[in-house]
């Protein structure tokens, strides 16, 4: 296990003068913050032998019930509340699926980049992951099975494919309605086993959401959903939904992993989506998201320097962008943070060291004249290093030097010691 990029960036993004565009932390201020305290008070005052008790290690049926709901605005149509676990946010139902399907050595087939969360899963579980290309419409299923066919034939065990389909992190990109069909036919013919995890699907921003995997085929599809980006991510409430037999071993995992589900927060979750204008509140979600989203794109177009690319999501909560040749975003990070501008290195969304040239910039928490003053220092700072780059052809941390033979290892700075010891009590990010 290792910390990722994103933990290496807490104590920075914390403060106040760092525009912070490394956290993907949703905007919980937004929810109408003294009726969810007023319903979660009344919960536990008129149900607090239950909410405060252990519950089921299933999961409360009533909010299975309601996420079955949730899950038919995908298309989902035919889940039934036996097949979902209720889990520890869909961070803990990765890990699930990961420790029932995963033995040491087996491959994962992952998007290159994928979440940061589900590569520290898979290595954790001594995984190996094999990066699939994805362009501006997602995955691309020509890779998936020509890397697919090439780890069999080597001799390896590819025991999942794992793929975010709608508004990717860190990509931004949607896997488009052609591919979504192609790749249910591809895991067909090869006996594949999809993991489709779908935080971001119903923050759309510019059409209704595309039908999921799982809604095309309820055998080799299991899907993970969250409630942290439509409503909490405090909550903690996830959830997987897969085929009887193997949820019957996710509840025998999670039940030896956490007894069973937080009652009261999923009681909050229930009680929120039978009370409350969750519809509406996403939608008031999506616009704020839009704005920032917006904010991000055109002040992009705006400031950056030639030869620096960058995705357009249509929902959710990020942008890629791809330096100019020859650019690095790790080595860069630390002069990025003294001009009071934070990103996350694409390196972190990795799990073969590849990425350099790439960096994931998250809209969801600023304001839009901070994303915009974000993206002046980031542009600034990536001008002065081209400007470096042109002088020196490569730059090392503060202090330059001319490349000559053998000095082409660049040192990486570790943001810790450049901004001093991380304050953990103080840290305000997310892994998001
Ligand atoms: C793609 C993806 N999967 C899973 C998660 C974990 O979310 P949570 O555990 O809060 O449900 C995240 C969080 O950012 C994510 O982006």
């Amino acid at each position: 296990m290792k910390t990722s990029e994103i933990r290496a960036l807490f104590s920075v993004v914390s403060r106040p003068e760092v525009v912070s565009l490394a956290g993907g932390m949703p905007a919980v201020t937004a929810l109408p913050l003294d009726a969810v305290g007023s319903m979660i008070g009344e919960l536990v005052s008129g149900m607090g032998a239950q909410t405060l008790q252990y519950g089921s290690g299933q999961g409360d049926p009533r909010l299975r019930e309601r996420i079955c709901d949730v899950m038919a605005l995908e298309g989902i149509t035919d889940a039934s509340p036996s097949e979902v676990v209720v889990t520890v946010g869909s961070q803990q139902a990765l890990d699930l699926v990961t420790r029932v399907f995963i033995d040491p050595g087996d491959v994962v087939l992952a998007e290159g980049p994928s979440y940061v969360g589900a590569l520290g899963v898979f290595q954790s579980s001594e995984a190996r992951v094999r990066h699939v290309a994805m362009d501006d419409d997602g995955l691309i299923p020509e890779a998936v099975e020509e890397a697919l066919l090439e780890s069999r034939a080597a001799g390896d065990r590819v025991k999942f494919l794992y793929t975010v389909p709608n508004f990717h992190n860190p990509a931004g990109v949607t896997l488009s309605e052609p591919r979504r069909q192609a790749l249910i036919e591809l895991a067909n013919r090869y006996d594949l086993l999809i993991i489709e995890d779908n935080p971001y699907g119903l923050l759309g921003f510019e059409h209704e959401p595309l039908r999921a995997l799982r809604a095309r085929d309820n055998q080799r599809v299991i899907y993970l959903g969250s409630f942290s980006k439509t409503f909490s991510p405090g909550l903690r409430v996830g959830w997987v939904l897969a085929p009887l037999a193997v949820r019957e071993k996710l509840v025998l995992a999670t039940e030896a992993q956490v007894l069973c589900p937080p009652s009261l927060t999923q009681y909050a979750v229930a009680r929120y989506l039978d009370t409350q204008p969750w519809r509406e509140q996403i939608k008031t979600f999506t616009e704020l998201y839009r704005e920032r989203r917006d904010a991000t794109l055109e002040s992009l177009a705006a400031l950056m320097p030639a030869g620096t690319t960058w995705t357009r999501p249509d929902g959710g909560f990020y942008v890629w962008l791809k330096l100019p040749h020859g650019l690095d975003a790790k080595l860069m990070q630390p002069r990025a943070v003294n001009a009071h501008v934070a990103y996350v290195p694409g390196i972190g969304f990795y799990a073969d060291g590849s990425g350099r040239e790439y960096m994931r910039l998250s809209y969801c928490y600023p304001e839009p004249d901070r994303i915009r003053e974000g993206v002046r220092r980031l542009a600034r700072v990536i001008e002065a290093e081209l400007d470096l780059h042109t002088t020196f052809d490569t730059v090392d941390t503060g202090t330059f030097r001319a490349v000559g033979p053998g000095t082409r290892t660049p040192q990486v700075p570790d943001v810790e010691s450049y901004v001093g010891p991380a304050n953990r009590d103080t840290f305000k990010d997310d892994r998001a």
